[in-house]
């Protein structure tokens, strides 16, 4: 079996995410394939399953995934397929922010003509040290409103590798 798994970064935590994915679908016999989208990604027919990850940053994901899906939205539909969104309020429990959240993710599967099978809120990470000054202010602004820790001299990883696993099972499993 065959899993394509695509992701847009912005800071390359999604990147890591996809990573992830890829050896616990390896472990579970699966061949995958990761690709940025913005290297040149290729199109979801050949494949099993897919899996889209994408972050958002100021409300909104990356232009070049919904550019990715919009294209590519039959052969999603046409296929088994799971969308992972990351963001930092999925790190937290403050409630208005998940329903913000999740509004960005139904907005972009119905803006983008996609109904994936099985979709999740990853939390992401704070990397204060990359992070140029500007960068800084607004996310420790953004962490203390959603829970993050507003200690900038380090960064912080909020991604529950657990649940992601199990994520991971339970989509491939919808193939067998
Ligand atoms: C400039 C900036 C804006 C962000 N905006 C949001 C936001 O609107 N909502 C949110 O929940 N997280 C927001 N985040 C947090 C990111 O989603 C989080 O850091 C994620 O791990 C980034 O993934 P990436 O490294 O794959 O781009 C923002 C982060 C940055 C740096």
């Amino acid at each position: 079996m065959k899993l394509l798994v695509i992701f847009a970064t912005t800071e390359g935590h999604t990147r890591k995410i996809a990573h992830f994915v890829q050896n616990e679908a390896k472990a579970q016999g699966w061949e995958v394939d990761v690709k940025d989208v913005s290297e040149g990604a290729p199109l979801p027919n050949g494949y099993d399953a897919a899996l889209i990850g994408a972050s958002i940053h100021m409300g909104k994901y990356q232009a070049a995934i919904a550019d990715y899906v919009i294209r590519n939205s039959q052969g999603l539909n046409n296929t088994l397929s799971g969308f992972l969104s990351v963001s930092l309020t999925a790190a937290g429990d403050d409630e208005e922010a998940w329903k913000e959240i999740n509004e960005i993710a139904d907005h972009f599967l119905k803006y983008c003509d996609w109904t994936p099978q099985r979709s999740l809120q990853v939390a992401g990470a704070l990397k204060y040290v990359e992070y140029d000054w500007l960068k800084k202010i607004v996310m420790r602004h953004i962490a203390k409103k959603s829970g993050g820790s507003t200690d900038t001299k380090h960064d912080h990883e909020y991604t529950n590798w657990d649940e992601l696993s199990m994520f991971v099972k339970d989509f491939l499993a919808l193939k067998k």
